[in-house]
C-alpha cells in the first residue's frame, strides 16, 4: 500500500459516508419492461436532433438486468453507500392511481442486495423522468403535478421505506425548470421563461409535500433530503455590474430554491429581477409553508464554479455550461455573460476548480449553520479508452476527485458539517443531451456488450473509501 506511507495523507472523519451515485434514466435500460411507461426524457431522446448521435435510455447500461453485478461491484471496491434514483414512470407509470409490484420488486432487489453487501441504500424520488402523461396534462408549469409527485412519495415510501432510510426527493430542480422548460436543452423541450419560473415554484412545492408524504409513512429515524446543484457564483471582477450579475445568477439558480425551502420565502431581489415577466401569482397562500419543511441534511451536487460578468451581453447561452440554445436558461437575465473560468477542463468544457467546491461549502455553513450536508455527486467525464491491455487508465479523473475530495477535507475543519460523498457515477451511462458520449464513470462501459471495466479511478476510489484517507496527489496512484 504506498498511500500509506504518503506524509499528506488526509484523514476523513470516521462516520463519513463514501458512495456512488446513478439515476435510473441514464443506467436502467429496459424502458418498456415490466409495465413501465414513457417518460419526457422517452420523448424527447426520440425526437431527431435533441440528443447527440440520437441516443436513447432505451438499453444505457442494461443496469435493469445487470443490477447484480453492479453490486458486487461496488462491494468490491468497498464503498458503503450507493445513491441511485426510482424511475416514476416504472412504479406508477402514468403518474396516477396505484402502483406497479414489478416495478416496485426490481427496487425491492436491488436494495436487499445492497443490504447484504453493507451498502446503504439512499434513494431520490425524481431525477428527471416524468411520466409523459403527467407532461401532457402541463408538467411542472402546472400545480397539480406537485400533487401526483407527492402521492408519488407515499407510494415509494410505504413500498421501500423497510428498507431505505435516506431519501432525496428532487435532484436538482433547477435543471427541470430552467434546462426543462427556458432553454429546452432537457426534457421536455420547451423555451417559455414564465413556464419554467412556474416550474420553479411547482417543483419546490412538490418537495415541500413529498418530505410530508415521507415522513407520514417511513420510520421516525428516517433521512428525508433534497439535491440541489447549488452554482458556486464568482463575478469576472470588483465592478459593481459584475457584483449584480452574480447577484442576479445566484437567485435564479440557488436562492429560487433554497430561499422557500430553507427559509420559507422567495428572495425579494428575485422576484423584482423577474418582475417584467411574472407577478409570482402562481405562488398560493400556505405555499410557503408547506415547501419550508425541516430536512436532515442538504445534498449538493458540483462540478464546476460559474463565471458571470455584467453590462453589455458578450457570450451566447452555451457557455454557462449547461448546453447550446438560442433560449436562455435564466429568465430576467439578459444581460449576464458567462466565461469559462480559468484551468484545465474535462471533456464537458468544464473547468477543474476545487476552489469552487470550497468556497460552496464554506458558504452554506455559514448561511445555514445548523444543516448538516451532503455531497451527493462530484465527479468528471474525460474521454476514457480501453488500452491493449484491455484497462482503463484514467489519472485526470484521479486528480479531479483528489483535488475535490481535498477540498472537502478542507472546509470540514473550516466547520462544515459534511456528512458524505458520492462519486458521479458510479458507471459510464446516457449523459443527457450528451447521450453516450462524455463518460463521466469510476466503471468503463463497453456499450455494445455491456461489459463493465473498473477503471484505475476506481480502484483508488475505492482505497479511499475503504480507509478514509485521502492520499497526496504526488502519491502512488495505482
Ligand atoms: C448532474 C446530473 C447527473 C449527471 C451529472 C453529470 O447535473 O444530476 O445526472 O448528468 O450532472
Amino acid at each position: 500500500m504506498p498511500q500509506a506511507e504518503a506524509p499528506a495523507a488526509l484523514t476523513f472523519p470516521s462516520s463519513f459516508t463514501w458512495g456512488t451515485a446513478t439515476a435510473a434514466y441514464q443506467i436502467e435500460g429496459a424502458a418498456t419492461l415490466d409495465g413501465r411507461t414513457p417518460s419526457i426524457w422517452d420523448t424527447y431522446s426520440r425526437t431527431p436532433g435533441r440528443v447527440r448521435n440520437g441516443d436513447t435510455g432505451d438499453v444505457a447500461t442494461d443496469h435493469y438486468h445487470r443490477w447484480r453485478e453492479d453490486v458486487a461491484i461496488m462491494a468490491d471496491l468497498g464503498v458503503g453507500a450507493y445513491r441511485f434514483s426510482l424511475a416514476w414512470p416504472r412504479i406508477q407509470p402514468t403518474g396516477r392511481g396505484p402502483s406497479v409490484q414489478k416495478g416496485l420488486d426490481f427496487y425491492r432487489r436491488l436494495t436487499d442486495e445492497l443490504l447484504e453487501k453493507n451498502i446503504q441504500p439512499v434513494a431520490t424520488l425524481y431525477h428527471w423522468d416524468l411520466p409523459q402523461e403527467l407532461e401532457d396534462a402541463g408538467g411542472w408549469p402546472e400545480r397539480a403535478t406537485a400533487e401526483r409527485f407527492a402521492e408519488y412519495a407515499g407510494l415509494a415510501a410505504e413500498a421501500l421505506g423497510d428498507r431505505v432510510r435516506t431519501w432525496i426527493t428532487l435532484n436538482e430542480p433547477w435543471c427541470s425548470a430552467f434546462l426543462g422548460y427556458a432553454s429546452g436543452v432537457h426534457a421536455p423541450g420547451r423555451t417559455d421563461p414564465v413556464a419554467a419560473l412556474r416550474a420553479a415554484h411547482h417543483l419546490n412545492l412538490g418537495h415541500g409535500k413529498a418530505v410530508q408524504a415521507l415522513r407520514a409513512n417511513l420510520p421516525a429515524d428516517a433521512q428525508v433530503s433534497v439535491t440541489l446543484n447549488i452554482h458556486h457564483v464568482r463575478p469576472r471582477s470588483g465592478a459593481e455590474e459584475d457584483v449584480d450579475a452574480a447577484r442576479r445568477i445566484d437567485a435564479l439558480a440557488n436562492r429560487v430554491f433554497t430561499g422557500p425551502m430553507l427559509q420559507g420565502a422567495y428572495p425579494e431581489d428575485l422576484l423584482r429581477d423577474t418582475a417584467s415577466l411574472t407577478d409570482w401569482s402562481f405562488v398560493k397562500d400556505g405555499d410557503l409553508e408547506e415547501i419550508a419543511q425541516p430536512l436532515d441534511f442538504l445534498g449538493v451536487n458540483y462540478y464546476t464554479p460559474t463565471l458571470v460578468s455584467g453590462g453589455a451581453a458578450e457570450t451566447s447561452h452555451g457557455s454557462d455550461g449547461h448546453g447550446n440554445s438560442a433560449h436562455s436558461p435564466w429568465p430576467g437575465a439578459d444581460g449576464v455573460s458567462f466565461h469559462l473560468p480559468p484551468g484545465s477542463t474535462t471533456a464537458m468544457g468544464w473547468a477543474v476548480d476545487p476552489t469552487g467546491l470550497y468556497d460552496l461549502l464554506v458558504r452554506l455553513k455559514d448561511d445555514f449553520p445548523r444543516l448538516p450536508l451532503m455531497i451527493t455527486e462530484n465527479g468528471a467525464a474525460f474521454d476514457d479508452y480501453v488500452n491493449p491491455e484491455g484497462e482503463v487508465n484514467d489519472p485526470d479523473r484521479i486528480a479531479y476527485l483528489q483535488g475535490h475530495l481535498a477540498a472537502v477535507h478542507r472546509a470540514i475543519e473550516a466547520g462544515a458539517d459534511v456528512r458524505g460523498y458520492f462519486l458521479w457515477s458510479l458507471l459510464d451511462n446516457f449523459e443527457w443531451g450528451y447521450g453516450y458520449s462524455k463518460r463521466f464513470g469510476a466503471v468503463y462501459v463497453d456499450y455494445p456488450t455491456g461489459k463493465r471495466i473498473p477503471k484505475a479511478s476506481a480502484r483508488w476510489y475505492g482505497g479511499v473509501a475503504r480507509t478514509g484517507l485521502l492520499p497526496a496527489p504526488d502519491s502512488d496512484q495505482g
